[in-house]
């Protein structure tokens, strides 16, 4: 009885009807919902309802509906991978088909090979020769911008190490360096290796010399025996074979004595990857014209 009572009322306040409901006396308005949430609803009902038939939306089986506007998400990225390898090209074409001179000379071409050199760099050589391509001091890993070369400068000896590697059990052509061990392996007695290291040491630093005359003539003498058929007479290294420089106080393994005593005990492989197969010949072309850049120049 009640309820019906109410459903009849009107609110003399608002105008509007009661439900019919009621708590503790609290009545409740049937107020209709705003205009302005009708339009919304409705605004979004046609929008979906026309994204629908413009766009790729319901699966059928095995395809779905393709959409007017024949929108494809694959498309669209295979074209723009498309463009920008057709962009790179425009540089890569032009750095495989001029000479190493001509690019150098020009500078649109060596912007684009700092920005890609830096980034193959960094993606394939950095572990080793570090971020900047200076080595990591004392571990063998050589600094390849101080114009120190052990296999040569050149821009063609510089693409060949790039390639064949050194020691790299990846190449069938790669080059190959070895420094025996000549305490490990019996060639030198323990007396004669730590002479020779004295020796070895004073050719860069002569102030390490001094009082040590009697090991430095047995040095000078096991040198020229045993180490200047790699190392030539003056110690000056050999780029044929990949043998450092033991003149210039620049080390692959460090210049105190005890790193020149165990690289003549125990020996060293330097061992570079071969990229032959893993960089293209333009990737590699790029890198070498990186180094040169670098300051790399022999
Ligand atoms: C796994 C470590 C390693 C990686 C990676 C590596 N290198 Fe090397 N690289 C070496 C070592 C070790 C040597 C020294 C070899 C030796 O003792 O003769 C070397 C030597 C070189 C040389 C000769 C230096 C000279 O003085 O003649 C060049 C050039 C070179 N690397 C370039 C590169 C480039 C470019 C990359 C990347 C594509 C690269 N390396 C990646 C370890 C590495
Ligand atoms: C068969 C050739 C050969 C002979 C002989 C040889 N060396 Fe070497 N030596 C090398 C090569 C190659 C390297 C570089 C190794 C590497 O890159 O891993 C080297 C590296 C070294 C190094 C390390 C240089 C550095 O920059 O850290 C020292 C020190 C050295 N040799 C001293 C000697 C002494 C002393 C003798 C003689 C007792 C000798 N070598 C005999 C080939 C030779």
């Amino acid at each position: 009885m009640a309820v019906e009572e109410h459903k009849r009322e009107r609110d003399p306040r608002t105008g509007h009807m009661m439900t019919g409901h009621e708590w503790n006396g609290i009545k409740e308005l049937n107020t209709p919902v705003p205009r302005v949430v009708w339009i919304f609803l409705i605004l979004t009902f046609l929008f979906g309802l026309g994204y629908w038939i413009m766009m790729p939306a319901w699966p059928i089986g095995t395809t779905y509906t393709k959409g007017l506007l024949d929108t494809n998400q694959h498309k669209i990225v295979t074209a723009k991978v498309q463009r920008a390898a057709t962009d790179r090209a425009r540089w890569t074409d032009q750095i495989a088909a001029r000479d190493i001179g001509a690019v150098r000379a020009d500078p649109a071409l060596m912007a684009f090979v700092r920005e890609d050199g830096h980034r193959l760099f960094g993606d394939n050589c950095a572990a080793c020769h570090g971020i900047n391509a200076t080595g990591g001091q004392g571990r063998g890993f050589p600094n390849l911008t101080d114009g120190d070369w052990l296999w040569g400068g050149s821009p063609d000896e510089i693409a060949h190490t790039i390639a064949v590697g050194v020691n790299s059990p990846a190449s069938p052509e790669t080059r190959v360096s070895q420094m025996l061990a000549f305490g490990r392996d019996g060639l030198l007695d323990n007396d004669t290796v730590i002479a020779v290291a004295t020796y070895v040491q004073s050719l860069s630093d002569p102030a390490s010399a001094k009082g040590k005359a009697a090991a430095i003539t047995k040095g000078r003498e096991a040198f020229a025996a045993n180490c200047a058929v790699c190392h030539g007479p003056q110690g000056h290294g050999n780029q044929q074979l990949g043998v450092p420089n033991l003149t210039d106080g620049t080390w692959l393994y460090g210049g105190d004595f005890d790193s020149i005593y165990t690289s003549i005990y125990e020996g060293r492989h330097g061992e570079m990857p071969a990229w032959e197969h893993r960089l293209t010949p333009v990737e590699r072309r790029i890198l070498t014209l990186y180094l040169l850049d670098k300051g790399g120049r022999s």
